[in-house]
């Protein structure tokens, strides 16, 4: 039986600790920090992690505000808005919640915001500084689990990581932290895609495997080794007509009969997920207080 990494349990820990920072910069007659989300269009589950990271904002006394766009809106405009917000000194940090619509172009998009207000990490001025070890915004779900590393004392040294998924927001930056001198850090890391001949030989080797592809159940009992340590970042919809909603959420990794052989395993939900929220409320704390200028 695997012990569980509880990210819902150490990102309520953590909020504590931000909403009571908060209490004390406010006290000393500093500004409350305030985190912009922008969401262009309807797609439901970018909806429902905007509303999270709004609710979590609220619920460390941080102020947060929403900017709500058409699905239609224009680049232009879109870029006009950002300018805005870097202007904007009431506003520490802001997101622009992906995916984007096609007519969108991302890279530029992100390439807008300013880097000090990038809490998600995005910005590719923040990325170079990442994989050089120097002060930046982390993107917000590997800097969730190195925190979570952290909190359950996981020592990564020297450790064989293997990453399915190459993202560029999970998977190519945790390979970059874990295989740089971060702490958690100095991994050997297998960055492996969708490309990869015979992942299951990859993945059976891996000491630590951390798993972010959104192909639900993926990574089977068979194709880890005892005692491994289990990171599902995955987050997928399936049907269940046992449930009264008809559907519920599945990690990217067979959770019943992997945890068997697990030392250490994170649920879905209630893993990865509280984490990159919490990170994200790091990040924009950091940003309040100018930590990065
Ligand atoms: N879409 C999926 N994950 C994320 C995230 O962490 N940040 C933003 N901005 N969009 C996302």
């Amino acid at each position: 039986m695997a012990t569980l990494l509880d990210g819902k349990g150490v990102s309520d820990q953590i909020k504590a600790e931000i909403k009571e920072e908060v209490a004390a910069m406010v006290a000393r007659g500093e500004k409350r920090p305030n985190l912009a989300t922008i969401l262009v269009g309807e797609n439901p589950a970018s909806h429902t992690y905007v509303n999270h990271k709004i609710k979590a904002c609220k619920e460390v006394g941080f102020i947060s505000t929403h900017l709500q766009f058409s699905e239609d809106i224009s680049e232009e405009y879109l870029l006009k808005k950002m300018d805005a917000l870097n202007e904007d000194e009431e506003i520490d940090g802001y997101i622009v919640q992906l995916p984007l619509p096609d007519h969108i172009h991302k890279e530029k998009i992100i390439d807008r915001i300013k880097p000090m207000k990038d809490v998600d990490g995005f910005h590719h001025l923040n990325f170079g500084r990442m994989s050089s070890n120097l002060p930046c915004h982390l993107p917000a779900t590997p800097n969730g689990i190195l925190e979570l590393f952290r909190r359950y004392k996981i020592e990564t040294k020297g450790k064989h990581v293997v990453m399915v998924g190459a993202s560029n927001i999970v998977g190519l930056p945790m390979s970059i932290l874990l295989a740089k001198g971060h702490n958690p850090g100095d991994a050997t890391v297998t960055l492996t895609h969708i490309h990869t001949v015979d992942l299951a030989s990859h993945t059976r080797q891996a000491d630590i495997l951390i798993v972010a592809t959104g192909v639900a159940g993926l990574i089977k009992a068979d194709m880890v080794k005892e005692g491994v340590i289990v990171v599902d970042v995955g987050i997928n919809k399936v049907e269940d007509p046992t449930r009264k909603s008809g559907f519920r959420i599945v990690g990217d990794v067979e959770f019943e009969e992997v945890e068997k052989k697990a030392s250490y395993i994170t649920p879905v939900p209630k893993g990865v997920g509280p984490m990159t929220i919490v990170s994200l409320l790091m990040n924009t704390l950091d940003a309040a207080k100018k930590t990065y200028s």
